[in-house]
């Protein structure tokens, strides 16, 4: 075949080609090694058709790019206007948390507190024993200063088994009237099972001035236990003993289960505990210099972790530690 018909042959190959795949094959066909004018260039013994022979093969590259080119553009404008993005679709909805049980139930504490005009005030997690023991009337033997009971760091200084120094702290820097909680961690050296964790939350609540009674202490806990717990949640209270309160009693909720008939929930009580409270200790007030002629208060020390357990039926302390998803995820 002469010169002048391979290109025009050539030339409508690649004019016609209709997708890229179809210009592939045209490029075999007529510029691939085993293509006839490759064989022809190979063959070349003058110069004459040497330079006709290139010369085609030159304008059949060019004419490949060019036809390259308009296919792609072809391609892509073709895929612009077929697969348009719907951008009313709705997106895929990224990960999101929310706060943990404990953190949902600290928030509805400090919320009925400052509802009844309390302040809420920060504590320090590691306590002297002076804040912790001391100046709350513990005696010297009592078992909690034994390092089987709390964590010391060292001789003087442990991590706080309950909030109840923050009382002092309070008391230490301002005059009556108080009206203060103060939310946070404590620390005992317990084996973890299904009721005991060595780290948990307590709420304190500490109330000092003129003519506070026991029937004060009374109502505040009742209203935040029906807040918590419901309005026809029962109390009541069972004397108990804390070297800060006197006199001490222990608030006992209601069962949430059988509404006080008794299950194994409570025991067969009918009742649950929910932590300690008492009329301070006259011997606090001299510690930081009140005049307990003049002024009385009442505390209280609640758990969160059994607040929580009560009122979502959560059957071992743990899960609200481990921090499982599957477990964190239904609050
Ligand atoms: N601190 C006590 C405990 O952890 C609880 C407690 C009892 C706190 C009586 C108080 C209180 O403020 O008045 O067991």
């Amino acid at each position: 075949m002469d010169a002048r018909a391979l290109e025009n042959e050539a030339q409508s190959a690649i004019a016609n080609a209709s997708t890229l795949d179809e210009l592939g094959d045209a490029r075999v066909r007529y510029l691939g090694r085993k293509s006839e004018l490759k064989q022809a260039l190979r063959a070349v013994r003058d110069r004459e058709t040497g330079m006709t022979l290139n010369a085609v093969r030159e304008h059949l590259e060019a004419a490949l790019a060019t036809r390259q080119a308009e296919l792609e553009r072809a391609e892509l404008d073709r895929s612009l206007s077929e697969d348009v993005v719907d951008v009313t679709l709705p997106g895929d909805a990224p990960p999101r948390g929310h706060l943990h049980l404990i953190t949902q139930i600290r928030r509805e504490v400090e919320d009925v507190f400052l509802g009844l005009g309390y302040r809420i005030v920060d504590g320090r997690e590691v306590e002297s024993t002076h804040y912790n023991f001391d100046a709350l009337n513990f005696p010297h033997w009592h078992p909690a200063r034994s390092r089987r009971a709390s964590l010391f760091l060292n001789g003087d200084t442990l991590l706080r088994t309950e909030t109840s120094p923050s009382q002092i702290r309070v008391m230490e820097e301002q005059e009556p009237p108080i009206y203060m909680i103060s939310l946070g961690r404590v620390y005992r050296r317990d084996t973890p099972d299904a009721t005991h964790n060595p780290i948990f939350h307590q709420v304190e609540g500490l109330a000092i001035d003129k003519g506070i009674t026991l029937a004060d202490l009374k109502g505040t806990l009742l209203h935040l236990m029906r807040a918590l717990f419901g309005e026809e949640r029962g109390m009541r209270f069972r004397t108990h003993f804390f070297p800060f309160t006197e006199p001490s009693m222990e608030p006992d909720v209601s069962c949430f289960l059988c509404e006080g008939a008794g299950c194994r929930v409570c025991k067969f009580s009918g009742w649950i505990e929910m932590g300690g409270s008492g009329m301070v200790d006259p011997s606090l007030f001299e510690f930081v210099g009140y005049d307990y002629e003049e002024y009385s208060g009442f505390a209280f020390g609640l758990g969160l972790e059994r607040i929580a357990q009560l009122r979502h039926s959560v059957p071992d302390v743990r899960l609200l530690w481990d921090n499982d998803l599957r477990f964190v995820r239904q609050f």
